[in-house]
């Protein structure tokens, strides 16, 4: 769709959904945020001042809110420990705060410590299959003396995708906030969180935005809620138009922007930029069209030649993000021996083999190469000769 943008590496790289590919843009900005520090050092700041206010409609576009729900910043861990600073009142016995069995490990520690500091629990959705979340359970789980919620809009191991509008509607309806976590969306589905009125969601730029390993990550807060105080504050939260009168008294930005805390990072902001700058140009609703069909692509050629893989993916069009996961016991060989062979997946423990075609630089003819390499190495057996000593992460 957009592969001349991007610096695509040699071989296979089917891993979008962990870093994306590096845009060129994304290259020339850094580069001329060094110039500029080069040649103006502090006087830089002129500029820089206002640099991630100036991201928000872009990602606004991303995330479907208004520019002033949107900001950049933090990670998604200090993100959430920012926003459910502000947003978890346990009052009453309404103080549960629900998740899932199958979150990524951050958003629990996070959503864990704060049940424990307002003397509430952590209440997890079970899976039924270990894979996927059934409606049933979630809409369950919100039943209640729940008071805040958080989701994950594809679920980071199975690339499972939940109802956000349908879910949300029934959180509220049983009186509880509820966030999402859409690491594993933005840039790969269009949402629609400021119209399905989601109170809050998190993310990061790193994986289908293409921002850049640490890209600063991204937080939206439904302006019902602009007017309360965040729980966590900092300088960079202040109003702008005070900031630097540095007075005691904190006087917060209007909108998502009061959630900066400290100094923001200008060359990682940067890199965002250039990144945010493929996405201005494409429609949202083209990128999920092209999503689709490489996974469909894929799934049809597992399906065809690769029997002995478990497709954890669920099929429905409407219940997949943009990746696809085999299991197969065998799944950190497969992983660790397509990597020797030039193809970059990726692995999750135990058995899962992550493939993500990304709809702006993938293409067809690379996803029936590494089904084939896969076939191959399913029929010899070579992949159980692999070394896996060496690598930590995948
Ligand atoms: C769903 C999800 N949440 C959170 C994270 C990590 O968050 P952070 O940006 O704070 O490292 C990841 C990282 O891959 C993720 O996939």
């Amino acid at each position: 769709m957009r592969r001349s943008e991007f610096a695509m590496p040699e071989g296979i790289y089917l891993d979008g959904n962990s870093l994306g590919v590096m845009p060129h843009a994304a290259h020339k900005r850094v580069q001329e945020r060094l110039e500029q520090w080069r040649t103006q050092v502090a006087l830089g700041w002129e500029d820089w001042f206002g640099l991630a206010e100036a991201l928000s409609p872009s990602i606004a576009r991303l995330v479907g809110a208004e520019p002033h729900e949107v900001i950049a910043t933090g990670s998604i861990t200090a993100n959430l420990h920012a926003l459910l600073s502000t947003l978890y009142r346990p009052d009453g016995e309404r103080r549960v705060i629900v998740a899932t069995a199958l979150d990524f490990p951050t958003d629990l520690y996070a959503l864990a410590a704060w049940a424990e500091r307002g003397g509430g629990t952590l209440r997890l959705v079970p899976s039924r299959d270990g894979h996927t979340l059934h409606p049933e359970d979630l809409t369950a789980a919100l039943q209640g003396d729940v008071a805040l919620a958080l989701f994950p809009t594809v679920l980071y191991r199975s690339g499972q995708r939940l109802d956000v509008a349908g879910l949300t509607q029934t959180a509220h309806a049983a009186g509880a906030l509820i966030g999402w976590d859409a690491a594993h969306s933005i840039g790969a589905t269009p949402h629609d969180f400021h119209a399905d009125g989601a109170d809050f969601a998190v993310w990061c730029h790193y994986k289908y935005v293409n921002a850049g390993p640490g890209a600063p990550g991204g937080l939206y807060l439904h302006e019902r809620w602009h007017g309360l105080t965040p729980g966590l504050p900092g300088w960079w939260g202040n109003d702008k138009g005070s900031q630097f009168e540095m007075t005691p008294g904190y006087r917060k930005a209007g909108g998502a922007g009061a959630y900066q805390m400290g100094t923001p990072s200008i060359l990682a902001l940067a890199a965002l930029e250039g990144a945010l700058s493929v996405f201005d140009t494409l429609e949202l609703h083209e990128v999920r069209a092209r999503s689709l069909a490489l996974t469909d692509h894929l799934i049809a050629l597992a399906d065809r030649h690769l029997p002995e893989m478990k497709l954890v993916t669920p099929r429905p069009h409407a219940e997949r993000g943009g990746h696809v996961s085999l299991s197969h016991p065998d799944a950190r060989a497969l992983s660790a021996s397509l990597r020797n062979l030039g193809v970059v997946p990726d692995y999750r423990e135990p058995d899962i083999l992550r493939l993500a075609p990304v709809a702006l630089y993938t293409t067809e003819a690379e996803l029936e190469e590494v089904v084939r390499l896969l076939r191959d190495l399913l029929g010899s057996g070579d992949h159980l000769r692999v070394d896996l000593t060496e690598s930590k992460v995948t």
